[in-house]
């Protein structure tokens, strides 16, 4: 069977990740969660005290962050690895979702990012999730899904998901970080979130996961068969 890139990009929260996640599991691809690269790159900023608006010391930085990914066989996916440490709990708290956007808006960071995504899709037979795949990491894919979803419903989802992880953050306070992110990063100069012209648009506000990620794999066999 021919194997082909699949894009996911949207707005934070829309299930973007756990329908890539399961998408690539039944297609036997691999699945690369972007945002996680840049919430490794914000935890070594915040750890390091190093100050994100200084140009130079974020492209110095940049020099000693090194990002892999490692399955996790409990989880069913791939665990985010920074400088060789595993961060994939650490990266997901608020602290980190408070600062990702101003750090995923360098210029700096988002190129050192791209090289590294454009290196792992080169095999094709990959599920990637973020914001600008389909725009400028991977314009060529040959699918590319863009998912939205009504905001309250993404932060009630998010609450749900940080609890269960023992992280008790009030509705308001998840609602206003998502809504922030939104916006810087649909603003932002650097590729910002804007869906590509041949992406197809997924709301995913009313549907069930299964429901999402059938949506993908049906576009995928159609495509794959029409590439014979
Ligand atoms: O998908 P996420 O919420 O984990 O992403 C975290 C942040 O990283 C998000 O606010 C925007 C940024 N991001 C990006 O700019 N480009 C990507 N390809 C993926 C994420």
């Amino acid at each position: 069977m021919k194997k082909i890139i699949i894009a996911l990009d949207g707005y934070s929260s829309c299930g973007k990740s756990s329908t890539a996640k399961r998408v690539a599991a039944q297609l036997g691809y691999a699945f690369i969660d972007t945002g996680a690269m840049y919430r490794a790159v914000s935890l070594y900023l915040y750890e390091n005290q190093i100050d994100y608006t200084h140009a130079e010391a974020v492209e110095q930085a940049l020099a000693n962050i090194q990002i892999s990914f490692q399955f996790n066989e409990e989880r069913g996916a791939s665990d985010v690895y920074l400088n060789g440490v595993n961060v994939e709990s650490e990266i997901r708290k608020m602290y980190i979702s408070q600062l990702v956007s101003q750090v995923s808006s360098i210029a700096s960071v988002r190129k050192a990012m791209v090289a590294q995504q454009q290196e792992m899709g080169k095999q094709k037979g990959i599920v990637m999730d973020g914001r600008d795949i389909g725009t400028k990491v991977f314009p060529e894919a040959e699918l590319k899904i863009f998912m939205t979803a009504d905001p309250v419903i993404r932060a009630e989802r998010r609450r749900l998901e940080l609890l269960q992880k023992g992280d008790d953050v009030p509705l308001a306070e998840i609602l206003e970080n998502l809504q922030q992110r939104d916006l810087q990063d649909s603003t932002r100069a650097e590729s910002p979130l804007v869906q590509a012209d041949d992406a197809i648009l997924l709301d995913t506000s009313y549907m069930t996961l299964d429901e999402q990620v059938a949506f993908v794999v049906n576009h995928h066999h159609a495509i794959v068969e029409k590439l014979g």
